[in-house]
């Protein structure tokens, strides 16, 4: 019998971490709709952009200034209040041990991104969590009343993933005025593209608005624009804050290619806000089914769906995936199917229908 290696001491708090696994990949017949991909081809030019990127011997630009410069000139803003990382959870890791370490508390709504639990743990700081309401949302009152002289930083998820409501502008503006000054608040608008609630908070409108140095926006290329496999996401905050995230982050992580696709992405405008607005459109209309089926839908914002199935959580993902519909279940909470191909609609409904609660 062999015996067991002697392993390398693990930091307690990251041993206790469940070990990365990749949602289940779709067979050849199924749809994936676990990781809020976009099911178009990339936007004109995008892949010649790419392809053009041949320089693969040499480190990219360290900080993507061309891309910053871009966005800058998009928003009004200094390319320098700006911050490029492979992936906007990237920018947010490094958010996180720029602020916050042992002893410090972090703040987020619960249940939310499935990332940022382990993200604070990795940071050495404890995460405290903040039930939604009832109908899914962001408490903001209860946030507010979680800070204590711990608390480093906060996140606001809009729309919240995985259940899809937004966080309405005027609640941000009061929420961001009861925060201290010398706490951070991140808005991760990973899925900004998405929303059509007018009321809902928009990032750059509210920093602007609120001038507050200790608000970031996170925006990221993944989801509207369909870049998830390059990874390439966007800070936009007050230099100082992100001059602190840029010296935490790992060197060079942005590759050339991938802010060539951005830049290229950002030059196909219309084509994006075309291929959003069927995104949007195939959303509502799938949420109204849903509804009609007899699911408590909440407001969806993003590019996906959530079903408070509870404790059968686990039960109807299995119903999904034996119709080809691979969904990401949170198991004794919901799931969430991502909204992906037209033809896939037809089947979500019928699986929900047929899995659906009793009255
Ligand atoms: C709320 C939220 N923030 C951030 C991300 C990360 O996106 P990126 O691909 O830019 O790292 C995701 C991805 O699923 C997300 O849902």
């Amino acid at each position: 019998m062999s015996e067991e290696p002697v392993l390398p001491r693990i930091r307690p708090e990251i041993a206790a971490l469940p070990a990365y696994r990749q949602g289940r990949q779709a067979s050849a017949d199924a749809f994936k709709l676990s990781s809020n991909e976009n099911p178009f081809d990339p936007l004109p030019g995008v892949l010649d952009a790419v392809r053009a990127t041949t320089a693969i011997n040499r480190y990219p630009d360290a900080t993507a200034t061309r891309l910053r410069e871009r966005l800058g000139a998009r928003y009004g803003v200094s390319a320098d209040d700006i911050h490029i990382g492979a992936g906007s959870v990237s920018l947010l890791a490094q958010l996180l041990l720029a602020t916050a370490g042992p002893g410090d508390e972090v703040v987020y709504a619960w249940r939310s991104f499935e990332a940022y639990p382990s993200l604070v743990a990795v940071s050495g700081a404890t995460s405290v969590q903040v039930p939604l309401t009832a109908d899914a949302r962001h408490d903001l009152p209860a946030m507010a009343a979680a800070i204590t002289d711990r608390t480093r930083l906060v996140i606001v998820c809009s729309p919240n993933n995985p259940t899809g409501p937004t966080v309405g502008f005027d609640e941000f503006t009061a929420f961001v005025e009861e925060v201290p000054a010398d706490v951070l608040i991140v808005l991760d608008e990973a899925y900004a593209e998405f929303v059509t609630d007018p009321d809902a908070v928009e990032g750059h409108r509210a920093r602007t608005l609120l001038a507050r140095p200790n608000v970031v926006m996170l925006r990221t290329f993944s989801k509207a624009y369909g870049l998830a496999g390059l990874r390439v996401g966007y800070a936009i905050g007050h230099t100082r804050v992100l001059d602190a995230a840029r010296s935490t982050a790992i060197p060079l992580a942005v590759t050339a290619a991938a802010e060539e696709a951005a830049l290229a992405s950002l030059a196909a405008e219309s084509e994006l806000l075309h291929r959003v607005a069927v995104l949007a459109e195939r959303r509502d209309a799938l949420v109204a089914r849903l509804r009609e089926t007899g699911w408590d839908v909440p407001d969806a914002q993003g590019n996906f769906v959530w079903l408070p199935a509870g404790d059968r959580a686990l039960d109807v993902a299995a119903a999904f995936e034996e119709a080809g519909l691979i969904v990401r279940p949170f198991a004794g909470d919901g799931i969430r199917i991502s909204i992906g191909e037209e033809e896939s609609i037809d089947r979500i409904v019928d699986v929900a229908a047929a899995v659906a609660p009793q009255p």
